[in-house]
């Protein structure tokens, strides 16, 4: 009996640390005890991740908030950014920058930039429905690190964006109720991150798919007090994203995890968070219904109350957990 309890104890610790070799295949992923996960770059190639693998430096090295980089589109410049510089006031006058109308930025995910395909759909979406400042914020140096590193410097690129939009109200004007942040895997905890560092005065928090390697135990996660109003879009929980809820209302389209319609593998699952909301900002046609518990929202059988998924609406609120079933392609 002893035996068998430590030959299965082995079986499965060697099983969490096998190399898997299906390039983008997750399904043996288990969180907390898998050593490698395949996680899709900004285009969308599985890299290898080695969860085991040490940060390399300290978090006050180069590779951190301080190279972010802050592009500026409004319907004046929708392709062409103009880069806005903290503490640069010229940056700024220079610019579309528009204090009367609503800001929001776009975060991208690991081994990804500006240019990756999430920030052209939602900026061209949010440019589409408003006169809207929209800033892609680059962190590309931070970002193409090894996984493990980019999670340890995602407080420090946080807080460099919660002193940047700080700096920009303070000295150039805007709302802080009509600020959304939106920010995809973890991107999802950056943006947590900068809501806590000017104290939870964002109107708006989104995270698409917030990265769940890493983050289960992680204080730094994004959590429903980073944010006047947080809400979350679930689509390969468990996997890449994290399945639990943790903001104010978390949406779990098709039960929240992979595979999501149209989608083999969980990389596609996980994209969907982004592809939905960029949906939901033109069309807003997501009708979540509340959900009892986690198990009804993961059986997609939620029958409460309704709340709509995404969408720009700066005085939306809610709580709870919601469930719905959307199509396979755009727009879903
Ligand atoms: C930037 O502009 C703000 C207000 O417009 C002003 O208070 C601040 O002193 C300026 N900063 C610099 C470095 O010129
Ligand atoms: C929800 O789905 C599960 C699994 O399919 C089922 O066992 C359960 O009875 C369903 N609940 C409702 C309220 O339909």
């Amino acid at each position: 009996m002893k035996f068998l309890v430590i030959l299965s104890a082995l079986v499965a610790l060697c099983a969490g640390h096998a190399i898997p070799t299906i390039p983008g295949d997750n399904s043996h992923y288990v969180e907390g005890e898998s050593r490698y996960v395949w996680i899709p770059d900004g285009e969308g190639v599985p890299r290898l991740v080695d969860l085991e693998e040490p940060a390399v430096g300290s978090p006050l090295d180069a590779r951190n908030g301080a190279n972010n980089e802050y592009w500026l589109f409004t319907r004046r410049n929708p392709n062409n950014h103009q880069l806005l510089r903290i503490n640069d006031n010229n940056s700024v006058r220079n610019s579309n920058y528009d204090r009367n109308r609503p800001l929001m930025v776009i975060v991208h995910g690991w081994k990804a930039d500006g240019n990756t395909a999430l920030n052209p759909l939602i900026r061209d979406a949010l440019l589409h429905v408003g006169d809207n400042n929209v800033i892609v914020m680059d962190w590309r140096r931070a970002a193409s690190s090894a996984y493990t590193t980019s999670v340890r410097d995602v407080p420090s690129v946080g807080q460099h964006l919660g002193n940047f939009v700080q700096w920009l109200i303070n000295n150039h004007g805007g709302n802080w109720n009509n600020v959304h942040l939106i920010g995809f895997s973890l991107g999802a905890h950056i943006i947590g991150n900068a809501g806590r560092t000017v104290r939870r005065r964002i109107g708006r928090i989104t995270g698409l798919d917030p990265a769940g390697p890493q983050w289960s135990d992680n204080p730094n996660v994004l959590n429903r007090n980073d944010g006047v109003y947080v809400e979350n879009i679930h689509t390969d929980g468990g996997l890449l994203g994290i399945f639990n809820p943790i903001g104010d209302a978390d949406f779990y389209p098709n039960g929240g995890t992979n595979r999501q319609p149209g989608c083999s593998l969980s990389g596609c699952s996980h994209g969907r968070a982004f592809e939905f909301f960029a949906s939901s900002i033109i069309y807003n046609g997501f009708n979540g219904r509340r959900c009892a518990n986690l198990d009804e929202a993961r059986n997609n059988n939620c029958t409460g109350s309704n709340l709509r998924m995404g969408n720009t609406d700066f005085s939306k609120r809610g709580t709870g957990l919601y469930g719905l079933s959307t199509g396979s392609s755009w727009p879903f």
